[in-house]
């Protein structure tokens, strides 16, 4: 397979793009909405699950999007399939819970049954239809459902062409990180007060990094980064990563996080003292030195080893990854208000035991987390909270987006303002231009 170059690439160079400006009323307007979810939601692939979700006979998943709700359903023979979630009989919702293992979904209301592969098998006081019920010819309504990437994903449109086509350019950047041999060990979801493209705007451009995240400039360089755009609104960043910012001064000492990546390859950063030019080469040497108990190694370019990179799949998936990590943080709209959203962040290890870890990344506290979670067996809990939790302390999704909602949260009041009427884009939003130049075809060729 062989990637297609990307349209347009931005890194100290300026944008061979364009980038336009655009209204507000994406963010706002009602009718908006209605006219994305018909474009754009309701006939793009969406990553539902991860396959580690759906491996043993009877695993279910639900996934919720917009006013749609999709059960994803492992039957006996071990097949994989996607379903309207609602019962037949009366039209309601049929499984309330998010994950679980059964070999039958019951309805709550008058106890209809279905198997796990979407047949209804059970009805009550089956002789008084008079219409009659057969059984047989009742099952819950399919939905499209392929496997990529390491995850199921769905698409509402019968008719979408298939997955592997929409995301042709999109595998071979990603395929041997492996994600589906990667362990999900944080499963986590915040309602916020804000249009879903405010926040995937947020995280396709590192043009806010030095203000809000000043703790980045001591483990990656956001000033060398490299924008890609390719077609069908999908974008990527690739950020060098085991130094500190190149707009800064080079530390005399490695900073405490570059200190954590290399203790984690048995290096000592005392070593590197006058020399922390010279760490992100000693960690890609010993990371390739790994390659003899860990051949995925192999699998990687030099730069990769050290390196953070973020693709966007359009329109709502923004996978951030490592060899030995990936967060699959995801957008999803609110089912009637456009001034609300969800953001689910699910974090994935290439190697969740401590013993096994090569490699350390992120915030301060991460190690200790980590090593809690080590100690769990299964999949880990899905949490679910407001933003307003994160604000008051409450929960946390890393320093970093922390700090990214405690912002958005004012984002919808300042749009709504009628000081407000358009947004100005700069260079350094160039996967924020490209991401809603598709948008807006896609929905205004639905007019
Ligand atoms: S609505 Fe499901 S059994 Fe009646
Ligand atoms: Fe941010």
């Amino acid at each position: 397979m062989n990637a297609k170059q990307p349209l347009n690439q931005q890194g100290r160079a300026p944008y061979s793009g364009t980038i336009k400006n655009f209204s507000k009323e994406r963010y706002i307007s009602s009718d908006w909405y209605g006219r994305e979810w018909r474009t754009v939601w309701s006939k793009s692939w969406i990553a539902a699950v991860h396959v580690s979700d759906l491996q043993t006979p009877g695993d279910y998943t639900v996934f919720d999007l917009g006013s749609e709700s999709v059960l994803l359903s492992c039957d006996a023979k071990g097949q994989v399939q996607a379903f309207y979630n609602v019962c037949q009989h009366r039209g309601v919702r049929l499984v309330n819970d998010h994950h679980g293992n059964t070999d039958t979904f019951r309805c709550p209301y008058h106890s209809w049954r279905y198997g796990n592969d979407g047949q209804l098998t059970y009805a009550p006081h089956q002789d008084g239809f008079q219409q009659g019920l057969p059984l047989q010819k009742i099952c819950l309504p399919k939905v499209r459902c392929e496997q990529a990437l390491g995850f199921y994903w769905i698409n509402l449109d019968a008719e979408a062409s298939p997955l592997e086509d929409f995301l042709k350019d999109m595998l071979p950047l990603m395929a041997h990180y492996e994600f589906e041999n990667m362990t999900l060990v944080q499963d986590q979801t915040v309602s916020i007060n804000c249009n879903w493209k405010a926040v995937l705007d947020n995280f396709s451009e590192l043009y806010h990094v030095h203000y809000l995240h000043p703790q980045h400039r001591r483990f990656v360089d956001c000033t060398e980064s490299l924008s890609e755009c390719y077609e069908g609104g999908h974008t990527r960043v690739w950020v060098p990563g085991a130094k500190t910012d190149s707009l800064f001064s080079t530390p005399d000492k490695p900073t405490d996080l570059l200190s954590m990546q290399l203790q984690s390859l048995g290096l000592d950063p005392e070593a590197f003292a006058g020399r922390v030019d010279e760490v992100q080469a000693a960690i890609r040497v010993a990371k390739r030195a790994l390659e003899a108990q860990e051949p995925y190694y192999r699998n990687f370019s030099d730069e990769e080893l050290t390196d953070v990179i973020q693709t966007n799949v359009f329109p709502n998936a923004i996978m951030t990854y490592q060899p030995e990590m990936l967060w699959l943080m995801r957008l999803r709209p609110h089912a009637a208000d456009p001034n609300q959203c969800y953001l689910d962040k699910l974090s994935f290890e290439r190697f969740p035991n401590s013993e096994e870890q090569r490699f350390l990344e992120g915030t301060d506290d991460l190690q200790e987390k980590r090593s809690e979670r080590a100690t769990q067996h299964g999949r880990p809990e899905w949490e679910s909270f407001d933003y307003s939790d994160v604000i008051a302390g409450n929960a946390s999704m890393t320093d970093t987006i922390d700090q990214d909602l405690s912002l958005l949260a004012h984002a919808q009041r300042g749009m709504h303002s009628e000081g407000f009427q358009q947004c100005w884009l700069n260079e350094m939003e160039s996967r924020v231009s490209h991401f809603h130049e598709q948008l807006e075809s896609l929905v205004k060729a639905g007019d």
